[in-house]
């Protein structure tokens, strides 16, 4: 039997500011990382008043359209020439599958001080391709770095990465992910 099949083609949909966030002070919130947690059964009482805020803000921009919903919350004491965050590496979240069968997550991100990068060139992925280092090494000199202080739209399909800090700082990253992945 003959089937057709399309190629994926990765940043087809832009990264997008929704709102910027008035800076707030995190100086009292210790370092810390919640990664992909369960967004029911998050314990909303550990969360500092400063990221409550935020996230407030952001649930304004859900479509409540999917299986699950995940929370992410890390703060980072980090000094000059870190990485903002675990990946400094192009990647795409969620899973490593860029021909995953599921709609296009969903990300709502805010971060402090350097804003993540995303890469705006499109990649036409073939069908066959189950996993994104598959297409490494990248060179993409068109790309956008998000503001920081401000609420952030992505999906799976964008490539991106985390930003090199370029003073000692503490950066915070919230970030809500609605998907049908897991
Ligand atoms: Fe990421």
């Amino acid at each position: 039997m003959w089937v057709l099949t399309m190629p994926v083609i990765l940043n087809r949909i832009q990264p997008q500011t929704l709102q910027s966030i008035p800076t707030k002070d995190w100086s009292d919130v210790p370092a810390q990382m919640h990664k992909y947690k369960k967004f029911k059964e998050q314990n909303w009482l550990d969360i500092p008043h400063q990221a409550a805020h935020v996230l407030d803000e952001m649930f304004k921009y859900l479509t409540l359209q999917y299986k699950n919903i995940y929370f992410d919350f890390k703060v980072y004491d980090l000094k000059e020439g870190d990485c903002g965050c675990a990946l400094p590496e192009w990647h795409i979240d969620v899973t490593p599958d860029p021909n995953h069968s599921t709609k296009e997550c969903r990300h709502l991100i805010y971060t402090t001080e350097i804003g993540t990068e995303f890469l705006l060139d499109e990649i036409v992925v073939d069908r066959h391709v189950r996993n994104f280092r598959e297409l490494l090494p990248i060179k993409g000199n068109n790309t956008l770095q998000v503001p920081p202080d401000t609420i952030s739209l992505y999906h799976r399909s964008n490539v991106h990465r985390a930003p090199i800090m370029v003073k000692d700082c503490k950066r915070v990253m919230i970030r809500l992910t609605e998907t049908d992945v897991f």
